[in-house]
């Protein structure tokens, strides 16, 4: 079997190391400040190299490194996924650009020509990853004060529209938030293949709203059994729809030689946690996000109390925001990990690491060639281990 291996890309700056504190120091991002000692800034003046060109330098190293894509979130306080994905098609060669988006913010005709133009531009390398909101703060940043369930509703009625236009015949869609009259999109961008939809979200809304629609219903790393229960539960639902989706995790990986030496990485960075911080960034509706917090202890003596089970740690949310699950250990452990995933139905892998260059390259080189070995029996089954587990 084939499993897709995406990286991510920082989309709102990338530090340097999980040892230091929170620094995003790569490019222009943050501008001139202390310790910013970037190619972008120069004797205290920015010297046009930008943060696309780290976007970029990131992109072509996990080309290289052996990676299919990558994965470009969007929050109110990153660079556009579209805008990015355009600029970097031209960069890279066959690396599928993962364009995170809400389909409230978009009608969903701008959508489809948008990403057919993008499809023939980049010969067929836009994948969708639909998000639907997290409510909070983030959501009023963009003004939405649509329901989170009603935010389903809304997309799900997108993508109906979405795949209604990509077509050839005139379109037609009376609903509650989108409307067409026989819209369809030209020849030449209908004959372009619809991208691949990856789908997050926990609720109920969002499990019946990826039984429609999803290629690969997409979640955070959670504690093994639960996600299985979480996967089981989709797969359900789906085959009522007469639906079979993938599944997908994105996952943070601190990978070295020894587990020794990656825990050391952990303990490092664990003396600048900030964890009132970390507290106020977990503000919204998003189920998922509430799943994840149920799991982390209320009291923590030491960064070790977040093991919830081996080389799966729940701490990186403190060191670098975002999801809180990862993995912690050594090349091989973490290739076991994602292997032991693979054998609980995962298809495909969205991982990460700080700094996402550097990373890119070690968990390319040190960890994607382990994969599968566990169910390998002989020196042929390794070479083609590289491409499929
Ligand atoms: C892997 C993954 C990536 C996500 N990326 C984004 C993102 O880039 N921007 C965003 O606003 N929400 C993102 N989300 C949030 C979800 O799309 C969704 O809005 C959130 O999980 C709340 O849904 P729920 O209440 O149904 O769980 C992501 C979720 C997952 C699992």
């Amino acid at each position: 079997m084939t499993i897709d291996i995406y990286w991510r890309i920082g989309m709102g700056g990338d530090h340097a190391t999980l040892r230091t504190p929170r620094r995003n120091n790569r490019g222009e991002w943050n501008g001139i400040g202390p310790g910013n000692i970037t190619p972008a800034i120069r004797e205290g003046q920015l010297d046009g190299y930008a943060y696309i060109d780290h976007m970029a330098a990131v992109a072509k190293a996990s080309e290289s490194a052996g990676f299919l894509g990558g994965l470009l979130p969007s929050f109110p306080g990153t660079d556009d996924p579209w805008a990015v994905a355009a600029a970097l098609a031209r960069e890279t060669t066959t690396y599928r650009f993962m364009v995170a988006f809400q389909p409230g913010f978009l009608h969903p005709l701008q959508a489809a020509r948008m990403s057919a133009s993008l499809q023939r531009a980049t010969g067929g390398r836009l994948v969708y990853n639909i998000i639907s909101g997290g409510g909070g703060p983030n959501q009023l940043w963009w003004g939405d004060k649509v329901a989170h369930d009603d935010r389903y509703v809304r997309t799900t009625e997108f993508l109906e529209v979405l795949k209604g236009v990509w077509g050839s015949e005139p379109f037609d869609y009376d609903g509650r938030f989108f409307r067409t009259d026989g819209a369809v999109l030209p020849p030449a961008l209908a004959a372009e293949p619809f991208p691949e939809v990856y789908f997050s979200g926990s609720s109920a809304a969002a499990v019946g709203a990826a039984g429609l629609h999803s290629d690969y219903y997409l979640s955070w790393l959670e504690p093994y059994g639960d996600l299985k229960a979480k996967f089981d539960g989709v797969r359900e639902h789906a085959a009522k729809l007469g639906r079979t989706p993938k599944f997908a995790v994105r996952i943070d990986v601190l990978a070295r030689h020894t587990e020794e030496a990656a825990w050391a990485e952990i303990e490092q960075g664990w003396q600048y946690v900030d964890r009132e911080a970390a507290n106020r960034q977990a503000q919204g509706d998003s189920v998922g996000a509430g799943r994840i917090k149920g799991w982390v202890p209320e009291t923590i003596t030491g960064y070790r109390d977040l093991e919830v089970q081996p080389n799966v740690w729940a701490g990186f949310s403190l060191l670098r925001g975002g999801p809180a699950f990862g993995l912690v250990g050594s090349y091989e452990q973490v290739a076991e990990r994602l292997d032991e995933l693979v054998d609980l139905g995962v298809d495909a892998f969205i991982l990460a690491g700080n700094p996402h260059l550097e990373e890119a390259y070690r968990v390319g080189e040190e960890v994607l060639p382990l994969l599968g070995r566990s169910r390998l029996t002989s020196p042929d089954q390794v070479l083609r281990a590289h491409a499929t587990v």
